[in-house]
């Protein structure tokens, strides 16, 4: 991005520990766009659980409108001990996502020097979780019939479409190309023989004629689930479905440290619209409010959304900040210190190396 450019950001702070770890992570983002001469312009948007208790909905009807006027939205999570869960998420998270078309869910699993993590002794772990995020199990489409019955069924649709996939595949692909990595499509295509069936032929062809240079193999996700695990390193690029997608960011994540460390990136590549940054993990109403939550998530969330803004030299100081923090012992109890999430956001922005004005 262009020194002296402003970059706009929607911050929706949320529920839970939403507020907490935004509050933490927001300074040390904005103090690290000056590595790249950039201004960060927050515009605060009250939405979530609060505003829906107060007024009926989480966000107004003209939402996707305001935060197209943004260059990119920082999120904390959603997730309210008054409201059902799936009220909750259907009334922000997955509008926002489908409504603005962000197609990308982006969800790296990185280790980090001097953090536990299930991996044996010299074993390095980074991969890329690529999900779909729009459509699959996610659709939305069902509903129950016989209700209260003990004839009671309920149907879930999982919506698998030919352009979804070559998408989000082609996004896989390039991320794979960039990395320099193996590309390991996760499906179920031996029981969802049509929907996971697709997914095999459209992802397998598109490879063939788009990028052969990339290597590109199939496994199905139960044997990925235990491969994850027992040998995390054979792992550069998975793509999955919504589904399987998450469940399988969330099984990645202790590599990174635990679902404290965890960032993600929702966006559109070719679309105009601005990308949704959010850590994995959601509200954490077990330990909402009581200052202990690890900022780190959403710091490394915030350095995804500079990369994805034309900010790399920020990202790559938030991304130095976070290993000097760990290094220091400035965490939080989850990663085994004693920090609070405040001075665990702090420790962060102290630790930004100093920019140098381009
Ligand atoms: P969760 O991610 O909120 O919590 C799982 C466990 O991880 C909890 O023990 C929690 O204390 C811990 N944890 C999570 N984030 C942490 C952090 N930053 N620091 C330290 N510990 C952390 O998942 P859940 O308990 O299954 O869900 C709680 C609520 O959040 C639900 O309402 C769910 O729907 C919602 N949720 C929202 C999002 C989102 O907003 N994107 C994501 C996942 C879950
Ligand atoms: C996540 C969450 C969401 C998901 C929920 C809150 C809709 O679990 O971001 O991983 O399932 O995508
Ligand atoms: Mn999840």
């Amino acid at each position: 991005m262009e020194a002296g450019r402003t970059l706009r950001v929607a911050v929706i702070r949320g529920d839970g520990i939403g507020p907490e770890v935004v509050a933490a992570a927001l300074p040390a983002i904005c103090d690290a766009a000056a590595h790249d001469g950039v201004a960060v312009v927050c515009e605060e948007l009250d939405w979530g659980g609060e505003r829906l208790l107060r007024t009926g909905a989480a966000m107004p009807p003209d939402a996707l409108d305001l935060v197209r006027a943004h260059d990119a939205i920082l999120f904390g999570a959603i997730g309210h001990p008054q409201i059902d869960p799936a009220e909750s998420v259907w009334s922000l998270v997955l509008p926002l996502r489908k409504g603005l078309e962000l197609y990308a869910n982006l969800r790296p699993v990185v280790g980090w020097d001097g953090l536990w993590s299930p991996a044996r002794e010299g074993v390095e772990v980074d991969f890329l979780v690529v999900r779909e995020n729009t459509e699959g199990e996610y659709s939305g489409i069902g509903g129950r019939a016989h209700a209260g019955t003990p004839l009671e069924v309920a149907t879930e649709v999982a919506v698998h479409s030919r352009p979804a996939i070559e998408r989000i595949a082609r996004c896989a692909f390039l991320h794979a190309r960039e990395r320099g990595q193996l590309l390991t499509l996760a499906t179920k295509s031996n029981v969802n023989r049509h929907g996971y069936g697709l997914w095999d032929e459209v992802v397998f062809e598109l490879g063939a004629r788009e990028f052969p240079d990339v290597a590109l193999e199939k496994n199905y996700v139960d044997a990925l689930a235990t491969r994850m695990v027992a040998r995390p390193e054979s792992l550069g690029v998975v793509l999955a479905g919504n589904l399987f997608g998450d469940i399988l960011s969330d099984l990645g994540a202790p590599f990174a440290g635990g679902l404290g460390m965890v960032p993600s990136a929702n966006v559109a590549p070719g679309l105009d619209v601005p990308g949704f940054f959010e850590p994995v993990h959601g509200s954490a109403p077990d330990i909402a409010g009581k200052g202990v939550a690890n900022p780190l998530a959403t710091v490394l969330s915030g350095a995804m959304l500079l990369r994805e803004n034309g900010c790399p030299a920020g990202a790559g100081a938030l991304e130095t900040a976070v290993a000097a923090a760990i290094r220091d012992g400035a965490v939080t109890a989850d990663l085994g210190g004693r920090a609070t999430t405040a001075e665990a956001g702090e420790a962060v922005r102290a630790a930004l190396p100093a920019a140098v004005t381009p």
